[in-house]
């Protein structure tokens, strides 16, 4: 079966909130940055003068993307094929940063797999699976950056995770248990990692607009529906999701870390009442 692949395009008419040159000279190492969130995330690293390498499963995607995103911000983008779930690739990869750029200041563990599905229904694969991309790939990357480059030179580390443990979200608790056990590494990461000047976040957006999540997780249902059950009357963007990770990545987070911050509009708390 091939899947298609999806062109990703960049913000039209990108106006500055920090300065254009707070990651001037950085590095950040991106999984899913081919696409959705991770892709934007990486476009808004770039125009703020960082350098990125966009890891993932599929070369052509990251190909396409790696262009779009030089093309649109002057600054250099390479693509990394890995599966995060084998360490030999992602030491490749890793290694492929270093030999380019010869530095990795942050790391954005974004790379997910996600799907709706019964406990009843799973099969032990279809969690394992989960399991495998989710943690064993967070804690992967993870490893290999401190390894082989922040603990000697610091750095941060931002993991994406969701909301969907808070509440025992129905089908998704393959991916709770995923996300929940990503934020748990992300505090024992801070406190063993923090003395060698390594900052460890996580980012937990809610449903974010324009996404392959957000299409598969919200059963059909429009973005005006979905901007109904938030509390501040509309889901996350992109964009946002990229100027929370620029302000966590940069020097005005210094004291933060082993924190998540939770990026939903307020849906979690209200989840269930409507
Ligand atoms: C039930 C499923 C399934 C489904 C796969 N499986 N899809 N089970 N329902 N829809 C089962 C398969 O049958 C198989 O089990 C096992 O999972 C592994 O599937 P494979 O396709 O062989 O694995 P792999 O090729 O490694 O792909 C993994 C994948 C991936 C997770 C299924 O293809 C995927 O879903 N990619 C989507 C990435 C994505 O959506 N990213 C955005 C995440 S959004 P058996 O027993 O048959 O062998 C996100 C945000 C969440 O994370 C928060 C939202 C609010």
């Amino acid at each position: 079966m091939t899947s298609e692949v999806v062109t990703e395009t960049c913000l039209e008419n990108y106006k500055y909130s920090f300065k254009s040159d707070i990651l001037s000279g950085k590095v950040a190492l991106i999984t899913g940055g081919g696409s959705g969130i991770c892709f934007t995330i990486a476009e808004i690293f770039m125009r703020h003068g960082c350098h990125t390498v966009i890891v993932g499963r599929k070369l052509e995607r990251l190909q396409k993307s790696s262009e779009t995103l030089t093309k649109a911000t002057g600054v250099k983008c390479i693509p990394a094929q890995a599966d995060i779930r084998k360490p030999v690739e992602v030491i490749a990869a890793v290694d492929k940063c270093l030999q380019e750029f010869g530095r990795l200041d942050v790391l954005i563990n974004g790379a997910a797999g996600n799907f709706l599905c019964s406990l009843e229904d799973m099969s032990f694969n279809a969690f394992k699976t989960i399991q495998e991309i989710d943690i064993l790939g967070t804690y992967n990357v993870s490893k290999v950056a401190f390894d082989k480059y922040m603990k000697d030179h610091g750095g941060v580390i931002i993991h994406i995770t969701a909301l969907l443990h808070l509440k025992g979200t129905l089908l998704q608790a393959h991916v709770g248990v995923a996300k929940s056990g990503i934020e748990t590494l992300a505090k024992h990461q801070a406190v063993e990692w923090g003395p060698k000047g390594v900052r460890v976040m996580c980012v937990a957006p809610g449903p974010v607009e324009a996404t392959e999540g957000f299409n598969r997780l919200t059963m059909g249902l429009t973005v005006e529906q979905i901007n109904q059950m938030v509390p501040i009357g509309k889901v996350g963007t992109r964009q946002e999701m990229g100027e929370i990770c620029l302000f966590l990545a940069s020097d005005m987070a210094g004291q933060i870390t082993g924190s998540t911050v939770i990026a939903d509009g307020g849906q979690w708390m209200v989840s269930g009442d409507e």
